[in-house]
């Protein structure tokens, strides 16, 4: 068993030292001043993005800070980057502008730079040489190393530059601050080896390293204990959980495991990759009692040229083959899909074979792209598809998919579905909304009391992407 990757609790303690550092001078100037440090953390991207700030921003409250939600009360900002399209790193860029205006108010604010997009060499030195007011940089394999790197950057008053680490490893025990107090998110892995073609995410994330059973067990075990309803696993690739590290189990053994646990919760994933969805992994969804039915299955295309073109390892019958199987064995699951429209080489017909997989699938719901180069990837070195091709086409396949999401849902009408409430809808604040167990977005009349809980509700009427219901 190769558990190499796993950060030593040497390294970890070292961290906490710095953490205990901080903590003590935070609370001297609180002390003094009568004012905590503020922090505020800023993400862009994933899931996994979210998961990493829970990160960042409990080790901030550790050291001392107070979290706060205006970047203009802070003390220390942190900025989360995304880098998987042009347009997630041309938003953290444009913030990071607007935080410069923050500084020049208050010249003690600490603004630091972490995340996808600054693990790479030449967004780092974009940052270096043009953005001369952010204090530290450092990448998705240095995040353990925050409390260290605040440290150094206060002490010696110099601007940070966190060379990549050599290794990506896997750190536990960090602290947490989760955003939510009913629905959390858990990575098991971390990285990517599949090298699809147009995707950063390897180089930016490392290689794939799982985290063991048992710490993950723990962590699912303790969110329940303290009453968290929605549990989502994450990696960037679930189905090839533990593979890399050689463990004696793999990810349809850690949900079995996991679905022991007792409790009134809901488990879920994300993502998986074709190539790797087996049939023990369905067979233990159905026969469990917290894992919902509910599949996010990236297709990417629904032509095999491009398919292969990208790198992806399946083909549209063995797509077609994994769906077939799973609605076999969970008639109600809930499949949604990530598509890429505009690849490299994609002609009329090889898009015509994406429109025609949505009509054999009948998605229920869709997040499409416009296929954006990324520097270092194969994919950007071959010859594009215009941008006016690429935007027709992505308009076309939101109309379709409009279509038929709709339809799915109208099959929903009438129905009685139990729905986890999150309180008051920020989109119209005389209705609450949540999320029924296939994870749609469901609104209704509800009571203050609801936020957090399992609701039932009869759907009275559905649109492409929400169910509108009554509470019983
Ligand atoms: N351009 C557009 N979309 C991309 N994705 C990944 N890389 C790119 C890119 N270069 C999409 C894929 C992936 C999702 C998270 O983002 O569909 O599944
Ligand atoms: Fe990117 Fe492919 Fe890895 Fe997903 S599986 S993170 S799309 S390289």
């Amino acid at each position: 068993m190769n558990k190499k990757h796993i950060l030593s609790p040497e390294e970890i303690l070292a961290q906490k030292t710095y953490i205990e550092q901080m903590r003590r001078e935070n609370d001297a100037y609180a002390a003094q001043t009568g004012k905590r440090r503020g922090a505020f953390v800023m993400t862009f991207g994933c899931q996994q993005n979210e998961a990493d700030s829970e990160k960042i921003a409990g080790m901030a409250k550790s050291m001392g800070y107070s979290l706060v939600t205006d970047p203009e009360c802070a003390d220390l900002i942190m900025v989360n980057t995304c880098a998987i399209r042009e347009h997630a790193e041309q938003k953290a860029l444009s913030i990071i502008v607007k935080y410069k205006h923050i500084k020049a108010k208050n010249p003690d604010l600490v603004i630091g730079v972490c995340g996808c997009m600054v693990a790479q060499e030449h967004r780092k030195n974009d940052i270096k040489f043009r953005y001369p007011y952010v204090d530290f940089v450092f990448g998705t394999a240095s995040l353990h190393r925050f409390p260290q790197l605040l440290c150094q950057k206060l002490e010696k008053g110099k601007r940070l530059y966190c060379p990549e680490e050599t290794e990506y490893t896997v750190a536990e025990d960090l602290p947490i601050h989760r955003e939510s107090d009913y629905r959390a998110w858990v990575s098991i892995m971390y990285g990517c080896n599949n090298f699809c073609s147009y995707c950063i995410v390897p180089y930016v994330r490392g290689r794939e390293r799982s985290r063991e059973m048992h710490k993950i067990v723990e962590e699912v075990q303790g969110l329940v204990r303290d009453g968290y309803k929605d549990i989502t696993l994450l990696g960037q690739n679930v189905n090839s959980y533990a593979k890399d590290s050689g463990f004696p189990y793999d990810f349809a053994d850690l949900l079995r495991e996991l679905d022991k646990i007792e409790g009134d919760y809901v488990l879920r994933f994300m993502t998986s990759h074709p190539k790797d969805a087996d049939r023990k992994l369905i067979d233990v969804m159905a026969d469990s009692g917290h894992i919902a039915h509910q599949f996010h299955l990236p297709m990417q295309s629904g032509s095999d040229r491009i398919l292969s073109l990208m790198n992806r390892k399946y083909d549209t019958a063995k797509y077609l083959d994994i769906v077939d199987y799973m609605r076999k064995k969970m008639p109600d699951v809930t499949l949604t899909s990530d598509i890429i429209v505009g690849f490299p080489g994609e002609t009329e017909e090889d898009f015509e074979g994406t429109m025609r997989m949505l009509e054999t699938v009948r998605f229920d719901m869709l997040y499409s792209f416009i296929y954006s180069p990324r520097k270092g990837t194969p994919a950007a070195e071959m010859e594009q598809v215009p941008q006016a091709v690429k935007s027709q086409r992505f308009e076309r396949l939101l109309e379709l998919q409009g279509r038929i999401g709709k339809e799915k849902n109208d099959l929903l009408v009438g129905k009685t579905l139990r729905v986890l409430c999150d309180g008051v809808s920020k989109n119209n604040s005389e209705l609450y909304s949540g999320r029924t167990e296939g994870n749609k977005i469901a609104f209704f009349e509800g009571d203050v009391e609801d936020a957090g809980k399992f609701v039932n509700i009869t759907v009275k009427r559905a649109d492409a992407f929400a169910l509108y219901g009554e509470k019983i």
